[in-house]
């Protein structure tokens, strides 16, 4: 059986909505259990106990949410092995995991995904999927009103299928 983690945050709904979506489409692999986690809650341990990640966050000020990068601040070292008796330095434990991206955004959201992916490099993650930016709409402008369309809606259960059963397969 293959694990599926999500580390998300969301203040306002949005990004919740699309990590409902992602896991509802996930469910259609039977043989990938999917694990949803509060970026306030996750530990690396979670991380280290996962196949395969996606990150989910709305975007604040042009970045991934501050529990997210708290997240990532916590846990980065808990996931690098220190190999300098063997002439090396640190390595990570996830080097190569599948990884993507969900974010909900008012009108950009390019700033958060952007920082999610420079992070996670240092732990050698694999980006197996563009992920997806959702803007809300409907919302008055400067406000994180608005809803989450249904096309992103879609394309979020579409990810999650895909990522579930890629992983149930063993071809990510
Ligand atoms: C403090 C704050 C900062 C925000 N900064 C941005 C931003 O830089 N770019 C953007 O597109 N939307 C921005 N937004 C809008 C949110 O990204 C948007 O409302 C998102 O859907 C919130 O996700 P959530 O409902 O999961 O909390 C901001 C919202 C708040 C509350």
């Amino acid at each position: 059986m293959a694990n599926l983690l999500v580390i998300h945050h969301s203040a306002s709904g949005g990004t919740r909505a699309l990590v409902a979506a992602f896991v509802e489409g996930a469910h259609s692999a039977e043989s990938t259990r999917v694990l949803t986690r509060s970026a306030d809650v996750a530990t690396a341990t979670d991380l280290l106990s996962a196949d395969g990640v996606v990150f989910a966050s709305p975007e604040n000020f042009g970045y991934m949410a501050g529990s997210l990068k708290a997240f990532v601040d916590r846990s980065f070292y808990q996931c690098m092995a220190d190999t300098t008796s063997h002439g090396g330095g640190t390595h990570s434990k996830l080097a190569g995991r599948p990884y993507s991206v969900l974010i909900c955004a008012g009108n950009d959201g390019t700033g958060a995904m952007y920082s999610i992916d420079r992070i996670v490099t240092g732990w050698r993650l694999r980006k197996v999927h563009p992920g997806l930016i959702a803007r809300r709409v409907g919302g008055e402008a400067g406000s994180s009103r608005g809803t989450v369309s249904e096309t992103d809606l879609q394309a979020a259960r579409e990810l999650g299928q895909l990522f579930a059963e890629g992983l149930a397969i063993g071809v990510l």
